[in-house]
């Protein structure tokens, strides 16, 4: 899937187009979830995900996300990020709703974790979950 957006930006989920350069540079130096995060775990990660979508002007990755997902019931939205200079334009918006619904994982139940971008996620259908459910989770032992 290509979609041509305004500005001259570009979506494409064709996975052999990521630059993990690009992509390992920001997790591993800029987020706040993946610091660190190997160039090797993040081109597996790349690998072993059920849909991965890039966001390019001009030929270059400026954005990108990542699904994990059965297929069929639960997708986990992961290290969703648009690059400084292309921010405030709507740009991750359309990044995160091409992912949740549009291509082979649109229509799914979703979960992500955000430390702040709650309001991006609210404007396509997110809500926080509230008592008495509890998320858990099992923290990573490698990469
Ligand atoms: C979060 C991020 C992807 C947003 O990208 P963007 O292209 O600037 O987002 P958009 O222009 O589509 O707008 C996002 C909307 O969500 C809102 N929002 C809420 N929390 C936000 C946050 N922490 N960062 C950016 N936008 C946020 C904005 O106010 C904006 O709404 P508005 O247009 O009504 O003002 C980008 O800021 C980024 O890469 N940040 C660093 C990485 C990160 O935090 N990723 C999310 C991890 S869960």
């Amino acid at each position: 899937v290509r979609r041509e957006l305004a500005g001259g930006y570009e979506l494409d989920d064709d996975r052999s187009r990521i630059d993990v350069d690009v992509v390992h540079r920001f997790l591993s130096e800029e987020s706040y979830w993946a610091r660190g995060r190997p160039r090797e775990v993040v081109a597996a990660s790349i690998d072993g995900s059920s849909r991965v979508l890039g966001l390019y002007r001009a030929g270059n990755q400026v954005g990108f996300t990542r699904a994990c997902s059965d297929g069929a019931v639960f997708a986990v939205l992961c290290d969703v990020f648009v690059l400084a200079a292309h921010r405030g334009k709507g740009l991750g918006v359309e990044l995160v709703r091409e992912m949740v619904d549009s291509g082979s994982l649109s229509g799914l139940g979703w979960a992500l974790d955000t430390d702040d971008a709650q309001g991006l996620y609210e404007k396509l259908g997110f809500a926080e979950l509230v008592a008495p459910r509890t998320a858990m989770r099992r923290a990573a032992r490698r990469g």
